[in-house]
C-alpha cells in the first residue's frame, strides 16, 4: 500500500511558511535585545547620582547669623561673614593646596602649610598664593539666605538683609 505523498509545492509552502515565522520570531528577538541592550548602555553611562555636594545652598534666615559673627561651615567649606545688616560668603578652601581653613582672631589661618588670611581674605602670609574668593550670596523667596558657589564675586561685596 502506498501512501500518499504530498505535492512538491505544498510541502515547499509549509515550510516557507514555518521558515517566515521563525525567522521573524528571531529577528524580534534579536532586535528586542539590541535594543534592551543599548537601553542598559545609556543608563549605565549616564550615572543617576551625584557625589559632590550642590555648589548652591540654603544656609537658614538672616536672624541666624548675628551682626559680627563670622561662622565657619565646613561641610561646605564657606565662611558666612556678618557685618551689621550685611551678609558674605567667603571661601574656607586655602588657595595654596586646598585645606580647610578656620576662622582666627585676625582671619583665617590654614593648619597645613601656615598660610594666613585677613578678615577679608586677603593672604598676609604663608605659601597662599591669592586671597580666599567671595561667593554670590542673595535671599530666596523664602527667605533664607541662599550660597552660589558657582558664582564668585570681588570681595568686599555684602549683600543686606
Ligand atoms: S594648604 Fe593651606 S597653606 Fe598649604
Amino acid at each position: 500500500m502506498k501512501t500518499p505523498v504530498k505535492p512538491a509545492l505544498e510541502e515547499s509552502g509549509d515550510a516557507m511558511t514555518r521558515r517566515r515565522v521563525l525567522s521573524w520570531l528571531s529577528g524580534f528577538g534579536l532586535f528586542g535585545s539590541l535594543i534592551i541592550t543599548a537601553l542598559s548602555n545609556l543608563i549605565f553611562i549616564k550615572p543617576r547620582a551625584t557625589y559632590g555636594q550642590p555648589n548652591r545652598f540654603s544656609i537658614g534666615k538672616p536672624e541666624d547669623f548675628p551682626p559680627g559673627a563670622r561662622v565657619s561651615l565646613d561641610t561646605r567649606r564657606v565662611c558666612i561673614v556678618r557685618d551689621g545688616d550685611k551678609v558674605a560668603a567667603i571661601s574656607t578652601t586655602c588657595t595654596h593646596l586646598g585645606c580647610i581653613i578656620s576662622v582666627s582672631e585676625t582671619g583665617f589661618s590654614c593648619p597645613c602649610h601656615g598660610s594666613r588670611y585677613d578678615q577679608d581674605g586677603n593672604v598676609t602670609g604663608g605659601p597662599a598664593p591669592r586671597a580666599l574668593p567671595w561667593f554670590q550670596v542673595s535671599l530666596a523667596p523664602n527667605g533664607e539666605i541662599e550660597v552660589d558657589k558657582d558664582t564668585e564675586i570681588e570681595a568686599g561685596n555684602y549683600l543686606r538683609v
